[in-house]
């Protein structure tokens, strides 16, 4: 970034910090997370006990990928909207013969570049395109994508990071990036249990609370503001009408921070709402993308904890 796109970015991220800390339920944008040590932690949280996400849904990827492999067809262009490391995609790109080209997405150019050349490395015989873009707006395929069948592939339960408006936007992208022959695989996070649920976003090891409260560090850091992150408790709950866990940083005593040109106060028994994670039944996430999508197959593991959905358009 040049340095007027720094200054830039750092005006825009202390509007939004500012904006979020001024409402009536305070909250703060997930996306200010992922610093390094955000990035390490994230990590950290994938291989704890108590998260069973990542390992659950590594399990299904591998023991259903022929029937996968086969749904997804002869000559496929793979594409990872936010692919970060890819580590869930080498399970496909290893096991498959179909995969002729990749298209690993990332925000961060740098990153996925130094992903990209690893991944030529390890798959000499895939095409590797890696494309720098937001994908959260409408975006274009580079120009050398071959030609086959366009496949978006978005594991994580992802999509249930999302605000509920901004779902149906990003299905849209989705539905106009592959096209009427194009298909879309997604991992989605099932209702369960809710002290299973709670316990892996209040895991025992308090991973969670660190990475939860990394996001004061981080802005600290990057804005030079001076939240103390030892004045708040982290906490994880389930909201039943929503259907999602909420991370919140509840406030332990009265304080204030200073932001830009105003003072913030925080009363003590509040919060600061930081994530939410929606969890779905099956039908409830058929009924999400169906203005878009029909739901084709649907594969889970033996506890039903999470489920890896094949879409076509409609
Ligand atoms: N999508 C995953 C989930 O909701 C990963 C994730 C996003 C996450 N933000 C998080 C996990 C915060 C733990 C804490 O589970």
């Amino acid at each position: 970034m040049t340095e007027t796109e720094l200054i830039l970015n750092k005006s825009s991220m202390l509007e939004e910090v500012k904006s979020g800390l001024f409402q009536q339920q305070k909250s703060l944008p997930s996306k200010f997370f992922y610093d390094e040590r955000g990035s390490k932690l994230f990590n950290d949280i994938t291989e704890l006990d108590e998260y069973y996400p990542t390992r659950t849904e590594r399990k299904i990827l591998e023991d259903n990928i022929e029937e996968i492999a086969k749904y997804l067809g002869k000559k496929v262009l793979l594409i990872e909207p936010g692919s970060g490391s890819s580590s869930k995609t080498k399970i496909l790109l290893s096991n498959m013969q179909n995969i002729c080209c990749y298209i690993p997405m990332d925000i961060s150019g740098d990153y996925l570049n130094k992903v990209a050349e690893q991944l030529r490395t390890e798959y000499p015989n895939i095409q590797i395109l890696p494309l720098s873009a937001d994908y959260t707006k409408p975006f274009d395929l580079p120009k050398s994508s071959p030609d086959a069948r366009k496949v978006v592939f978005y594991p994580g339960s992802t999509i249930g990071n999302f605000k509920m408006e901004k779902v149906q936007q990003f299905l849209k992208v989705i539905h106009d990036i592959i096209g009427k022959d194009g298909a879309f695989l997604i991992g989605v996070d099932l209702k369960k249990d809710i002290e299973v649920l709670k316990a892996a976003y209040n895991d025992s090891k308090s991973i969670t609370a660190e990475f939860n409260k990394n996001i004061l560090n981080h802005l600290n850091e990057e804005l030079g503001l001076s939240f103390n992150p030892n004045l708040f408790d982290h906490k994880a709950i389930w909201n039943e009408e929503k259907g999602r866990i909420e991370m919140h940083l509840f406030v332990k005593e009265d304080h204030s921070v200073t932001v830009d040109d105003k003072v913030i106060d925080f009363i003590k028994g509040e919060s600061i709402h930081t994530e939410n994670s929606h969890k779905y039944s099956l039908n409830e996430f058929a009924d999400m993308v169906s203005n878009w999508f029909d739901v084709k197959k649907v594969w889970t593991d033996e506890k039903d904890f999470f489920s890896l959905q094949y879409l076509e358009p409609k």
